[in-house]
């Protein structure tokens, strides 16, 4: 019995655990319930009187030399696992960067072009009274836009209401500036429609202002010419096409040349345009009934859908992924 306990002393040096489980198991094999210290202990009891003496030291010997060893290997495994928990040499995670919105990107990239053109920044309220909105931009009474169908209201009489564009900032910035006046305003407005492919009921808008002695309607050609080369590149061409807004007179809807040189494609409808923007020569109306006296003074205004320019841009075809703000979609915007 001697010899198989000295083995044992043997093998119980040599162990060796790499996790807390075989540390754990090592413990049960040897000084478990049915481990093998105990069976020793048990044969003991068969060994004659006169072995007893040498037989029980070994036993003692091996029973201390696996309790000391199981303790160290419990600890040094339990190092092991911190040590891993903090392993400096691991790479890092790398922290992950959002990404810009693609509308805050152009409506950036807008504010930067005209920037570089003397316009300041200027900003109004969202929520706003029907003056701002409609009758100091020359709406009349009945206009389709003051209905209930396109504009979402918050109070009626006074009417309080959710800006339908971010022309009314126009309105605020003549009331408390004097010309020259050249500023453009970003912002979000709301109107009462049905969300679709291409149609949302909040977007953002970038208005155009452009006041002082003489400003003339080729003032707002090349300036318009000026943002589309440097929004859509240096061989773009813009048109006008006469159109109507109640606080400009003469109006015009602006194109840009499509990517497709005029080939003729879908987001074109094989007409070789696309529209970009509304623009004017100011209403003289318009300027009176902000205190701007338009027989000294002309001007320009222009307002243009942010998300539109964004889809024509980056060539998205559904407005409503601009507002699920689905990261697979936004990454493609890092
Ligand atoms: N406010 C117009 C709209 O929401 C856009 C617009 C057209 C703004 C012509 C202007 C302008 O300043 O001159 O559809």
């Amino acid at each position: 019995m001697i010899e198989k306990i000295e083995k044992y002393i043997v093998e119980v040096s040599n162990l060796v655990a790499n996790t807390k489980e075989e540390a754990e198991n090592l413990r049960i094999k040897y000084i478990g319930r049915n481990g093998i210290l105990n069976d020793l202990f048990d044969e003991f009891k068969t060994v004659p009187n006169e072995q007893k003496r040498s037989v029980g030291q070994a036993i003692n010997t091996l029973k201390n030399n696996i309790q000391e060893k199981i303790d160290e290997l419990i600890s040094s495994t339990k190092k092991l696992n911190l040590e891993i928990k903090i392993d400096v040499t691991l790479p890092g995670d790398s922290l992950k960067l959002g990404s810009r919105h693609p509308v805050n990107i152009i409506k950036n990239r807008i504010v930067e072009i005209f920037s570089h053109i003397g316009f300041s920044i200027s900003e109004g309220p969202e929520i706003e009274d029907d003056w701002h909105v409609f009758s100091a931009l020359n709406f009349p009474e009945n206009h389709p836009a003051r209905d209930m169908q396109d504009t979402f209201f918050i109070e009626k009489n006074p009417d309080i209401l959710l800006r339908t564009h971010t022309s009314s900032v126009q309105v605020r910035v003549m009331e408390k500036e004097k010309p020259p006046i050249r500023t453009i305003s970003p912002g979000r407005v709301f109107r009462n429609e049905a969300i679709s492919a291409r149609s949302h009921c909040i977007f953002h808008q970038v208005e155009g202002l452009y006041i002082d002695e003489n400003v003339s309607f080729a003032d707002l050609k090349q300036t318009l010419l000026y943002f589309a080369k440097e929004m859509f590149g240096e061989n773009t061409e813009i048109r006008l096409r006469p159109s109507f807004f109640p606080f400009t007179e003469p109006s015009a809807e602006v194109d840009i040349t499509c990517t497709c040189k005029g080939k003729g494609c879908n987001l074109c409808k094989n007409t070789g345009w696309l529209e970009i923007l509304g623009c004017g020569m100011i209403d003289p109306n318009v300027l009176e009934l902000s205190g701007i006296d338009s027989k000294k003074y002309t001007g320009f205004a222009f307002g243009m859908g942010v998300e539109r320019i964004a889809m024509l841009k980056f060539g998205i075809k559904d407005i409503r992924l601009l507002f699920e703000n689905d990261v697979r979609f936004l990454k493609q915007f890092e």
